[in-house]
């Protein structure tokens, strides 16, 4: 049964350039949304720019625009970058639309018919010369809990701590430089703590990721709070109906533009919205997002859903953040990588191709590794795929005239790989893209086994073997065919190319059981280069280059979404920490390491009435101690680290030191009167 499915990604803001870690977001959606289409499903992937909010305003004023007209600039930039990595989206609109606006006006009606808005007066910090409030990402002040000076208006991004603007010492306006004073302003708020029971409902429906559920359940047992939806003039946005100086907070209006993108698509293609998006519909509704924006799609968005009648979700999907080179992407090391500037020197297919391999259904980042990519894309894409066509085809056309042969001489290893189908279309199903394409380059190499083991090149030099090459050949072209249709919703464009040389369409995974036999194929064309590293080299100056005169002020602050929902994966639970058995421990020995300069290897006591609770750690302090030094203190134990297998022999544990910037290790000790083997928590 072909499902209807409305897919979507989350909404670039119109303020900035499209970089690589929202590609990875773009990406993700587009091979799942192709892969849908393959499987003869019918999908709709539509989407927009988010067009609203503080810093989009004062954006244009500072480039002398007006808002519209910036956010119209982007709006032509994002789609030419999205149609280069070969994005297959339905429609991109832009939720500063009027079909946006009149949605959200469903929504806000149906929610205050619903008696789910309430108002309260509440007090903000406000800029005397700017006249204007200000969001909290546009104050900066003295941390009040750890004192950290230049800190956020709503988080310490030294100690962690979030707070409310208000309670910042010496708060200055990022817009000005004066000094905001508290003003009390009415706000009106949608209440969520109603929707407790169907946000419960709707997350063991399976619409999370476990990760996401579990914080979904710390969340509801503190409680849901009122949400503030309102923002004061001036603010870019769209007025609350009867209010004069009031507007939706962009947060409001920006997931709604999900669902007035996709009415714009109903439209203009004659579909059904109403039949898609009324709660009984079978329709699903996949939303994909990053980690930072949780609290958004999985609270406030299915709420606003349910207050107003319509469909909740049927997923949504939140994956990591991008890194390179192991770092978080950096304008000073020449990591903060735009969409346009990878094009300049790089294929699109092969940033697709790379990040499949990586991606798989949880929230890790996913790190972009210039060495790993570029071994990984020769090494595959060139040196496995596309070297089987282009070894085949020449031989096809030498002695077939182009034609393949009528038979295959190894139907049974064809059909190994059709049986292969379900488990790589389930993979792909799943978001383990990692593991298809694990799957599907074991088979590749299976392939070109089976090429040299018969030997085309050899044959072709004997006499009469003509017909055994051109056997031998379209079951290479064959197999190829299965992989290269298997692989053509991560990557379109050499699977474009591949379909021109195949002369068959490689968009349905249904017709895979049927070889092309008797089937005239094209002359080779190379269908993707090999990286050189040099191209690398070039992206990384150029992009160094590009953005050092952007220097960030408060306007090219490219949201202003709180930050106090992040750090998903980084906290951890009183559960969490109480699985990490910590001991007192006593340094009965400690001994020099043969061939390793910064290791000593330590005999560690854990009760010193009996000397066989020991364990053996291999801890890099050389460079702080001398063995001697250590022999008889105490020191802190990791006692249930999985046993790990050096060089020198096994390591059961570890010892806890502090370090910083090139001092230390300092190794912790308890104050004294703690004996080994007491419990550290
Ligand atoms: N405008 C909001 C989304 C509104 S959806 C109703 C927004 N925009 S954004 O431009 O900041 O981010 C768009 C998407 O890109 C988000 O899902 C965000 O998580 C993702 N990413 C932004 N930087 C990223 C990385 N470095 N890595 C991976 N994804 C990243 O949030
Ligand atoms: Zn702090």
């Amino acid at each position: 049964m072909p499902r209807q499915l409305l897919v979507t990604a989350a909404l670039p803001y119109a303020n900035g350039s499209i970089h690589l870690g929202h590609m990875l977001e773009f990406v993700q959606t587009d091979i799942w949304v192709r892969f849908q289409r393959a499987q003869g499903h019918e999908v709709v992937f539509a989407w927009a720019d988010d067009a609203h909010g503080t810093p989009i305003m004062l954006n244009a004023e500072k480039k002398g625009m007006t808002p519209e007209q910036l956010i119209a600039l982007y709006h032509e930039e994002h789609q030419q970058d999205f149609r280069d990595f070969h994005l297959s989206y339905d429609h991109f609109s832009s939720t500063h639309s009027a079909d946006n606006q009149a949605l959200v006006e469903v929504f806000w009606q149906r929610l205050n018919e619903g008696g789910h808005v309430v108002s309260k007066t509440i007090e903000q910090l406000y800029d005397t010369e700017r006249n204007m409030f200000l969001p909290d990402r546009f104050i900066r002040g003295t941390c009040p809990k750890c004192g950290a000076t230049d800190q956020y208006g709503d988080s310490c991004e030294r100690c962690g701590a979030t707070y409310e603007p208000t309670e910042l010492i010496d708060p200055v306006s990022a817009v000005s430089g004066s000094t905001p004073v508290p003003k009390k302003t009415e706000h009106h708020f949608v209440t969520l703590a109603p929707f407790t029971n169907d946000l419960q409902q709707w997350v063991r429906s399976g619409a999370l990721q476990d990760e996401v559920a579990n914080k979904l359940d710390e969340w509801f047992e503190q409680g849901l709070r009122d949400w503030d939806v309102t923002r004061d003039a001036p603010y870019f946005g769209f007025q609350i109906p009867g209010t004069d100086n009031q507007y939706f907070y962009v947060w409001m209006d920006a997931p709604v533009g999900y669902l007035s993108s996709f009415r714009q698509y109903c439209e203009r293609h004659g579909l059904n919205f109403d039949a898609w998006v009324n709660p009984d519909s079978s329709a699903e509704m996949h939303h994909f997002i990053g980690k930072d924006i949780i609290y958004f799609h999985c609270l406030f968005w299915p709420a606003m859903l349910k207050g107003a009648g319509f469909k909740m979700p049927t997923a949504v999907h939140a994956h990591g953040f991008l890194t390179v080179n192991g770092t978080k992407m950096s304008k000073s090391r020449g990591t903060f990588i735009t969409a346009r500037s990878w094009l300049d020197h790089l294929q699109a297919d092969d940033f697709r191709y790379y990040l499949a391999a990586k991606l798989g259904s949880g929230l890790a980042d996913i790190d972009l590794n210039f060495d790993d990519f570029t071994q990984r894309v020769n090494a595959d894409l060139v040196g496995k795929l596309v070297n089987i066509a282009s070894r085949a085809s020449g031989f096809i056309h030498k002695f077939g005239d182009g034609r393949l042969s009528d038979t295959l001489p190894d139907a049974a290893l064809y059909q190994t790989f059709i049986e292969r189908t379900p488990a790589i279309a389930n993979d792909f199903e799943q978001r383990n893209y990692n593991s298809a394409i694990r799957q599907i380059m074991a088979l590749a190499d299976r392939a070109n086994q089976y090429v040299d083991e018969h030997k085309p090149w050899q044959m072709a030099r004997e006499d009469g073997r003509e017909a055994d090459v051109l056997a031998v050949c379209t079951q290479a072209i064959n197999l190829f065919r299965v992989l290269i249709t298997w692989l053509a919703p991560v990557i379109p464009n050499i699977a474009g190319r591949a379909s021109e040389l195949l002369q068959t369409d490689l968009e349905h995974w249904g017709g895979l059981e049927q070889p092309l036999l008797n089937h005239a194929i094209n002359t080779f064309k190379p269908l993707s280069q090999r990286v050189d590293p040099k191209q690398i080299e070039a992206l990384l100056a150029a992009s160094r280059e590009s953005l050092e005169a952007a220097e960030p002020g408060p306007e090219n602050q490219q949201d202003e979404t709180p930050v106090d929902t992040l750090n998903l994966e980084d906290e951890i639970t009183i559960d969490d920490f109480s699985k990490v058995d910590l001991r007192v421990a006593r340094i009965v020995e400690a001994r020099l390491v043969d061939g390793a300069d910064r290791l000593l290897q330590l005999t560690l006591g854990l009760n010193d009435d009996n000397p066989d609770l020991k364990r053996q750690v291999f801890a890099g302090i050389r460079g702080a101690y001398e063995p001697d030094q250590l022999v008889g203190r105490l020191t802190v134990l990791v006692a249930n680290l999985k046993p790990r297998k050096m060089r020198f022999g096994l390591s059961e544990g570890m010892v806890l030191a502090a370090s910083g910037d090139g001092d230390g290790p300092f190794l912790l000790s308890p104050d004294s009167g703690a004996t080994p083997g007491m419990r550290v928590k």
